[in-house]
């Protein structure tokens, strides 16, 4: 597949996932087709080796693992990657509508995670989520729900109101942000009445809801020489497509390899299914004990185990290169980038980068590397959270993308498959660590 469409079939998967319940049932159905078998944490498990399997939390995060045919009896090992499901937008409150002015509509909203809000504006939005409704007298169910079309709008004063525009704009959340709706066709309880007609129940039915905005400009690989991807939500769909394409392919009978699609990144993980929960260590746990072994022989496998941690990474902006580290800058199409800070905010530390950079070189692909300006914090991501869960060698990769946060963004057109290629060597490797001291391939 070439570089092109592989970067349309991140925009396709992009396009069939809107929130991030809509993304964990994309990889959920990328995993069905390629024959895994979905596990209920509610249910006893069991698995042996030779098996592929996932599991879901919150429908909103998937842990997907394959249990090598030929898993040593004397211990063992795992090798793991993990990205975000999630990408900011607002989420619309449960009393969902604001009056006024005249007969105007529009929708209550709040921040979900950091946006650049001046992207939100002038831009026909849709809406996506999951809706509880009522199915029986004594049953409520979840589902999903997805406007096929734009329903809201964020409007800009125009610059006749606001001469100073050009100058920039502080936009006060409460005020500037609430999206249009109606100019006067729709009356309160139409958006209610909406989400129950997408969900297939009556408006009565529509018992709560986690809904967001959605900016449905179709994703495109652009460009006079095709060198571009731009996409709403890359941060972080563009790894989370390219680690579950690479993990689908992967073939390593010595081994566990995980896939971990964690939702709630961008608001600090701290949640019952985020990086910072016990999901990982839960499936982990339980794994190993389907698989007769000890809680001891899983601490001895977590010992020799590694995670790559994928969130994207940012390019040097071709306006702003001060804003970067002059000598640990990635850009685009230049390759995965391996992300390191001595906060240790990226978990990346020598032995971490020796393992993944020595399987990148074995496996042709190109690395860079980034590191924030000594004088600016950066931002953070999921591997040092769920290093806090589940202990383990890891090391923060990302692909180099311009304009992060926006609601929409922009990335290279060849670092999907840079990436892809870099997690299919890295699952299929066979790794041997050796505590901090050595390693093998
Ligand atoms: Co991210």
């Amino acid at each position: 597949m070439t570089d092109i469409e592989l970067s349309q079939e991140l925009c396709a998967f992009i396009e069939q996932s809107p929130s991030m319940f809509h993304v964990a049932a994309s990889i959920s159905r990328r995993l069905e087709s390629a024959g895994f078998r979905r596990l209920s944490e509610q249910d006893a498990w069991a698995v042996a080796p030779g098996d592929a399997c996932y599991v879901v939390r919150n429908n909103s995060s998937v842990i997907a693992f394959k249990v090598g045919s030929e898993l040593p009896a004397d211990g063992y090992h795992l090798q793991m990657a993990a990205a975000h499901n999630d990408s900011p937008t607002f989420k619309v409150k449960h009393v969902p509508e604001l009056d006024g002015p005249q007969d105007t509509l529009r929708l209550d909203v709040e921040a979900y995670g950091g946006m650049i809000d001046s992207t939100w504006l002038d831009r026909p939005l849709g809406i996506a989520g999951r809706v509880l409704v009522r199915t029986a007298e004594n049953r409520i169910e979840s589902r999903l729900v997805a406007s096929e079309g734009d329903v809201a709008l964020i409007p800009n004063v125009a610059i006749h109101q606001n001469r100073e525009a050009n100058k920039g704009v502080a936009y006060n959340r409460q005020i500037d942000l609430c999206p249009l709706f109606s100019a006067g066709a729709l009356k309160r309880g139409a958006f209610d009445a909406m989400l129950a007609k997408l969900a297939g129940v009556r408006p009565e039915d529509l018992v709560a809801k986690d809904v967001f905005l959605v900016n449905r400009t179709a994703p495109r690989v652009w460009g006079w020489a095709d060198e571009f991807v731009s996409a709403p939500k890359l941060d972080d769909l563009q790894c989370n497509f390219a680690a579950l394409e690479a993990f689908v392919s992967a073939e390593n009978p010595a081994c566990i390899t995980v896939l971990a699609c964690f939702d709630n990144e961008e608001v600090g993980s701290g949640t019952k299914q985020g990086a910072l929960s016990t999901f990982l260590h839960d499936v982990l746990s339980r794994v190993n004990a389907a698989l007769g072994r000890t809680d001891g022989d899983l601490v001895r496998a977590l010992a020799g185990s590694f995670l790559v941690s994928c969130d994207n990474s940012h390019a040097v902006h071709p306006n702003h290169p001060e804003l970067f580290d002059a000598a640990n800058c990635g850009r685009l199409n230049g390759g995965v980038v391996v992300k390191e800070a001595a906060s240790e905010k990226y978990t990346t530390d020598a032995f971490s980068r020796a393992v993944f950079t020595a399987i990148c070189e074995r496996a042709g692909v190109p690395v860079q590397t980034f590191a924030n300006r000594s004088d600016n914090a950066g931002g953070s991501t999921l591997g040092n959270l769920s290093n806090q869960q589940v202990s383990v060698h890891s090391v923060d990769v990302g692909l180099a993308q311009l304009a992060m946060h926006s609601s929409y963004e922009t990335a290279g057109v060849a670092d999907t498959g840079h990436l892809m290629r870099a997690l299919k060597a890295f699952y299929e490797a066979d790794i041997h660590i050796d505590g901090a001291d050595a390693f093998t391939y």
